[in-house]
């Protein structure tokens, strides 16, 4: 399964050894480093820091995106985007001028992402569609690892493929995302998934392999899951 994108979710990674963690999913094929900013405000937790983002930067060519979980996104594109990093998500439920953000990460060569909340609708972001790059769906509700997948979200990631050829941008999805997951979404036209503690992290089975069988998924046959 070709042209998808899979983000390693690094808040899920043993930061007790966060270099071996980085090189052996490099080594291993992750198509990107995924790193939730958090701020105990939009978000009842504190996720990783400016540090954790600079060392994974200095360790890998691979892409790094930032997935802003902050209030007033705005404010900090710059910040982050001095940071190196090639994708910049930010919610646009915590941001009172998400077109003056979009086009400001635009502005600096990097691609814009909207990460929606799983009870915002398509019809509030509706506007925003013909200028971002990806709709970043979050499939649960964004702040933790390790939660279950909210089925209901599945007519919202339906009604936003219907829409993607006639806007152009591309839908990843995040949280509790499964071998099942993957093969069930992609099938549907889904392009890139955050792999946590669901599929890649914390498991007995190590990253080349699992990234392999992930890479080799069949939409057409359901996946077997591995613990
Ligand atoms: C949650 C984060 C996700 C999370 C995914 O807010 O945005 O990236 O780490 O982890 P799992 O797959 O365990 O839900
Ligand atoms: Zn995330």
């Amino acid at each position: 399964m070709r042209n998808v994108c899979f983000a390693a979710s690094m808040m899920c990674a043993d930061f007790t050894q966060l270099e071996t963690e980085v090189k052996q999913l490099d080594t291993a094929g992750i198509d990107c480093f995924h790193v939730d900013i958090m701020d105990g405000s939009f978000v009842p937790n504190f996720g990783m820091g400016l540090q954790d983002l600079e060392t994974i930067r200095s360790l890998t060519d691979k892409l790094v995106d930032v997935h802003l979980m902050i209030a007033n996104p705005g404010n900090y594109i710059d910040f982050f985007a001095d940071k190196g990093v090639q994708i910049i998500y930010f919610h646009p439920e915590a941001d009172l001028n998400p077109v003056r953000t979009i086009l400001k990460i635009k502005d600096r060569g990097i691609k814009a992402g909207i990460a929606i909340n799983p009870g915002t609708s398509i019809e509030t972001i509706h506007e925003l569609l013909s200028i971002v790059d990806i709709v970043l769906v979050m499939t649960v509700n964004p702040g933790f690892a390790g939660q279950k997948y909210l089925d209901f979200v599945n007519k919202k990631i339906d009604r936003l493929i219907s829409k993607k050829i006639e806007f152009g941008y591309e839908i990843f999805v995040d949280g509790a995302i499964s071998g099942e997951k993957i093969s069930e979404l992609s099938r549907k036209g889904v392009k890139g998934f955050v792999l946590g503690t669901s599929c890649l992290f914390k498991k007995r089975e190590n990253y080349q392999s699992i990234i392999n069988r992930l890479k080799n998924i069949n939409p057409s046959i359901p996946e077997k899951v591995s613990n």
